[in-house]
């Protein structure tokens, strides 16, 4: 009770700057989305269970010390999950497929106990009346195809991908309406072709932000995202001649981006900023919407960039039915052709920007609070690609694991971006809903297990990994209004 009364007290007295700042379920379309997001591999557990085989997320994690073999064991809790879930009182729930859970080998063989998995964790959804929205690939890959032929960067992945949403969309697409082919795809290519930092821990010679023996080829991030954008293509394609006739779904693709804005109004920062925004969003969306990379993409990346061929441009364009962003902070933006911080020689190198963080100052871990910039991102969203519909697919705050279950941060953040997301729908932008990330504390991608989003809390060091639900549990349906729930 305590806590609850803290929860209002608190509502009473958080301002947004923008967006709305009172506010409640009633005054979002009843059709309007709210749910939470995780990813296979950070909250299954059960890695090495059931025939289940590793995926290149399972060696990024391993090679940095954090072991995904139990995560938030959502593969043995998932019926406790999914009454959490119904407790928050949330319409979906934004979870990945393992591919190797299904596919051990990559291609080939489906295994029947993940079959048996993903079909008890949709059926235990639906019967509560809670929308599965599945993507296909977040940052997980087969290792076997890594392995074998080099993974995203060869053009054998176009068939094996296909093949492996075919399996999805047969088994589960009665179902399950929403796919999402790839998470933070951006992201994905930034840090696992070119920085290092992410799987597979490839990275552009000779400027890999960590100690990277791997890849060494500049062409690698743009020849790795060419071949995404294709491989969602096909499948979206796939989808829609065999199975959506009947089945009705949709097919979106997923991308991060920050809110940029110049760090100062010279002329010359404003242009930065629109490169940066071309290259977070552009070189990923444009392709879908307009059949073709950014002008600006293709002049800066040059010969590196791999151009599509009029049927690829045809079957790429129009093959997206919504998009997802992760949305989590604003940056600035600096033009700086020369002498940039190692981190930002490469891919940044060739738009020559630098992105400067805007920090709350108090701690050294949370992001920026910053939800009019979650606003002016869909504004921006709008003015280029008009009425596509747009998820808000991750937001949230991060905190030291074990800390108070009272989080007044992330009740304060997500109040605001929430509040954000109905001054946007306000305004006219097409968004269909919103997924905190995370549903619960999970294996963070960068973070391990020192860091956490997690509406729920888990100590680890509870045998049982007991779910606790945080204040911040009870924002996940913006009922903001209601003081006692
Ligand atoms: C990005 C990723 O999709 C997810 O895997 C990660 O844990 C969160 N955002 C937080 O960093």
């Amino acid at each position: 009770m305590l806590r609850l009364l803290a929860l209002v007290e608190l509502l009473a007295v958080v301002a947004v700057s923008s967006g709305a700042d009172n506010f409640g379920r009633e005054d979002f379309p009843p059709e309007f989305l709210f749910g939470a997001s995780t990813s296979a591999y950070q909250v299954e557990g059960a890695a090495n269970e059931d025939g289940r085989t590793p995926s290149i997320f399972d060696t990024f994690s391993l090679s940095v010390g954090a072991d995904g073999s139990m995560a938030s064991d959502q593969y043995h809790k998932y019926k406790e999950d999914v009454q959490l879930m119904v407790d928050m009182g949330i319409d979906a729930y934004r979870f990945s497929i393992s591919w190797t859970r299904l596919i051990p080998n990559g291609t080939g063989q489906v295994n029947p106990k993940g079959l048996q998995y993903y079909n008890n964790l949709i059926n235990e959804l639906i019967s509560h009346g809670i929308q599965p929205h599945v993507t296909l690939h977040h940052h997980d890959l087969p290792q076997a195809l890594e392995d074998d032929y080099g993974g995203w960067v060869s053009r054998k992945i176009l068939k094996d991908f296909t093949a492996y949403a075919d399996v999805c969309f047969k088994e589960f697409g009665d179902r399950v309406q929403y796919w999402t082919t790839l998470n933070e795809a951006n992201v994905f290519v930034m840090g696992g072709y070119d920085l290092g930092v992410l799987p597979p821990q490839r990275c552009s010679a000779p400027f890999g932000l960590v100690n990277c023996s791997k890849g060494n080829s500049i062409t690698e991030p743009y020849r790795a995202a060419h071949n995404i954008i294709l491989a969602h293509a096909l499948a979206a394609r796939l989808y829609r001649r065999k199975y959506q006739g009947k089945q009705k779904g949709f097919i979106g693709f997923n991308i991060f981006s920050y809110n940029f804005l110049p760090l100062t109004n010279k002329s010359e920062d404003i242009s930065a900023t629109q490169r940066i925004k071309h290259f977070y969003v552009g070189w990923f969306l444009d392709p879908f919407i307009l059949g073709d990379y950014p002008e600006l993409i293709r002049k800066s990346a040059g010969s590196k960039l791999p151009s599509f061929t009029k049927a690829e441009s045809k079957l790429v364009k129009g093959s997206i039915d919504f998009f997802g962003v992760n949305y989590y902070e604003t940056y600035y933006v600096k033009n700086n052709p020369s002498s940039l911080p190692r981190e930002y020689r490469d891919l940044m190198g060739d738009i020559a920007v630098e992105m400067i963080g805007i920090r709350n100052g108090t701690t050294t871990i949370d992001f920026a609070n910053t939800p009019w910039g979650l606003q002016q991102l869909l504004e921006f969203f709008k003015q280029a690609y008009g009425s596509v519909p747009v998820y808000i697919h991750e937001n949230g705050q991060v905190t030291p694991r074990n800390s108070s279950l009272d989080d007044y941060t992330r009740v304060e953040y997500l109040k605001g971006h929430i509040g954000a997301t109905l001054g946007a729908l306000r305004n006219g932008s097409n968004l269909r809903g919103y997924f905190v990330w995370s549903f619960l504390d999970v294996l963070e991608l960068f973070g391990g297990y020192e860091t956490s989003f997690g509406l729920h809390y888990i100590d680890l060091d509870d045998p049982d990994l007991r779910r606790q639900p945080k204040l911040s549990a009870k924002c996940g349906n913006a009922d903001f209004k209601k003081d006692d729930k």
